[in-house]
Formats: C-alpha cells, structure tokens, sequence
C-alpha cells in the first residue's frame, strides 16, 4: 500500500471515511445492555484505522526499508524563519503487533511541542544563564524527537532520553547515533531506561534536571500518577535559602512541560483529565504545610495542525507547564 499510489489512494478514502463515522457508530451501542465487550471492540477498531491514516501523512517511505520509514523534521528556529533545525528519526513498522511498542513511531504532541522549542528556547529555560551545564531529561522519548531538539538547540547539556520498551530504545539509540554521528557516544543524548512505575534512581538519575520534557505520555489511568511521581524525585528543586523569592522556570528552578493529545474518541478518550486530577493547580498548593509540591503553572490549548501531523483521534493539544508551588 505504501508504494503503490491507487491502493493508497483507495485505503486513505475509505478509512478517512470509516472514522468520520464513527461517532454516530460507537454511539449506536447500548451501555445499559451490557455491550461493554462490542464497545471496547468498535473503540479499537476507530483506534486502528487512526493510527493507520495518520501513517501515510507527512512520511516519505525510504526505498530499501519497507518495514520501517524514516521521517525528516525541519523546524524554524527562532524568529528567523530562514535558519532551520533538521532531524532524522527512524520510525518502525506501521502494525506492529506488539502494542506495548508505540514508542517506534513519532506522535503528533512531540512534533508540536519540537516546533514550539525551537522558535522560542528560551520560554522553555534552554539559554538559561547558570554557572553549570543544564541538565534535561525526556520521559517516555520513543523515537526521542525532544531529546535530538534538545541536544541540537543547546549543544552544551547534558541531555538524557529515557523509555522503558527495549525495542524502543534501541531505537532511540540508532536515532540518536544518526543524528549525531560526529559526536561521540553518549556526548549529545544519552539513552538510559526509566520505567515510571519501578524507576530506579541510580546515575544519571542521582543529579536532579532543570528541564523535564514529556510527549503523550498520558494514555493509562496510571501513567499521570507514576509520571507524577518521577519528576517529584527527578525536578530540580527551589534552593533551601532563598524559596520565598524564586518559583519554578525562574532561573534555577526545574520545569517539566508536558504536552498530551486530547483524544475524544476511542479508547483512550478523556484521560489527559488524570493530569488535572493528579498534578492539580498551584492555587491548590498554596498554603500547604507541607512544602513544595508540584503543581500544574500554566496550560495551554494548541490546535491540531492543517498539515496532517497528528492522529485523527488527536482533537487539539494541552500543553502543561508543571513546577513547584507552595
Ligand atoms: C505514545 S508514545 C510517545 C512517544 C514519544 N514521546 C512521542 O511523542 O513520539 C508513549 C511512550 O511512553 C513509553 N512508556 C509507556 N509506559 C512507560 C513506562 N511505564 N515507563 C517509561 N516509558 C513508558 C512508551 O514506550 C512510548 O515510547
């Protein structure tokens, strides 16, 4: 389907037109006649057909590799348009059959959130003045996008991409290696693992990051608490001395942006609320005896891009500036 043009054109028309039906589809089951299995069944298959349409936009098949595709990203840096960031990433087979493995392909939110780093670094604490290199972390990279963005926007942190699926990481290393094959290894992006829900805190995890950056990451009812969790132990913290003057993203202080699809449909429809409920806001956080705690700063609603980046379930974006309130 990928090479040949008329089946393509074929499967685009018919799934484009199965999904934008689906609404009325999925709806036509009756809950209370306990159809709980033909529902979990019908989200699926809108699931499925998604990730396929979103497969053929924006990817050039490379010739030799049927199995898997590589996708190059040019984002405008800065304000000048004319000066560009470009990366490479090795995106696997489209049907996998292992589904625990969705981190071999490059989702919609980190293309987004890549965009946004790289035409204003600073909102995001990269040229932050320090006496010391900054430190940046990514939970969950996948094919890590944010991490080769990172390396490449502040060529000296030490920039850390993590996951916890072996074949993803793998992959991660290959991404990273030909993004930067002068480098030499582990100098520009180091791959480490880091499971969310048993992470073990040993070296590079023992130095806390000023920068923790996260893509659709947000797609179990557990993944927010276990993420939570994490960038507790993990996020630079305000210093003992002066804590009444400084908040987070305020030089020195760390700050985790995370940035989650709004799914309206299928499966995984409506979890980005487990952020809201787990992170809460800083108002929330105000007063509390108990010290620094982290709290969502800021949130900001982003549109689904005209150009097809992103799965048709993806209703827009919610990006999440999380730091330490009290
Ligand atoms: C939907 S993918 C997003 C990948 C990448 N951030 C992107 O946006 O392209 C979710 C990622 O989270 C990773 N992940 C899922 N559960 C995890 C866990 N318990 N610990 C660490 N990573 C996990 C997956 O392996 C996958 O790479």
């Amino acid at each position: 389907i990928r090479s040949d043009v008329l089946e393509r054109t074929f499967a685009i028309k018919w799934i484009t037109g199965f999904i934008s039906r689906s609404d009325v589809w999925l709806a036509a089951i009756d809950v209370d006649a306990d159809q709980d299995d033909e529902a979990d069944a019908r989200s699926q298959l809108v699931d499925t057909a998604s990730q396929i349409l979103s497969a053929f936009s924006s990817v050039e098949p490379d010739d030799d590799e049927a199995a898997s595709i590589i996708r190059t990203f040019s984002f405008s840096l800065g304000v000048e348009e004319s000066k560009m960031l470009d990366v490479q990433l090795n995106d696997a087979a489209l049907l996998s059959e292992d589904h625990t493995s969705v981190g071999l392909q490059s989702w919609g939110s980190a293309i987004i959130l890549a965009e946004r780093l790289c035409k204003s670094p600073d909102h995001f604490g990269f040229n932050m003045p320090s006496g010391r290199k900054l430190r940046v972390l990514e939970l969950g990279a996948g094919t890590g996008l944010l991490s080769i963005v990172a390396a490449k926007l502040s060529p000296s942190s030490t920039v850390v991409a993590t996951d916890y699926h072996p074949d993803v990481l793998s992959n991660l290393a290959l991404n990273v290696d030909s993004n930067f094959p002068r480098a030499p290894s582990h100098d520009s992006v180091s791959v480490h693992k880091l499971d969310w829900e048993s992470p073990s805190f040993e070296a590079p995890f023992d130095q806390p990051f000023d920068v923790i950056l996260a893509a659709d990451v947000v797609y179990n009812p557990q993944h927010a608490q276990w993420i939570h969790d994490c960038v507790e132990r993990l996020l630079t913290k305000p210093g003992s001395d002066d804590v009444h003057s400084r908040r987070s993203g305020d030089g020195g202080v760390g700050v985790f942006w995370l940035i989650i699809p709004l799914r309206s449909i299928g499966r995984h429809e409506g979890l980005y609320e487990t952020v809201d409920a787990v992170f809460g806001d800083a108002e929330r956080q105000r007063g509390s005896e108990t010290g620094w705690k982290l709290a969502i700063l800021e949130r900001q609603e982003l549109q689904r891009h005209a150009g097809g980046v992103g799965r048709v379930d993806e209703a827009g974006y919610r990006l999440f500036k999380i730091g330490w309130a009290r």
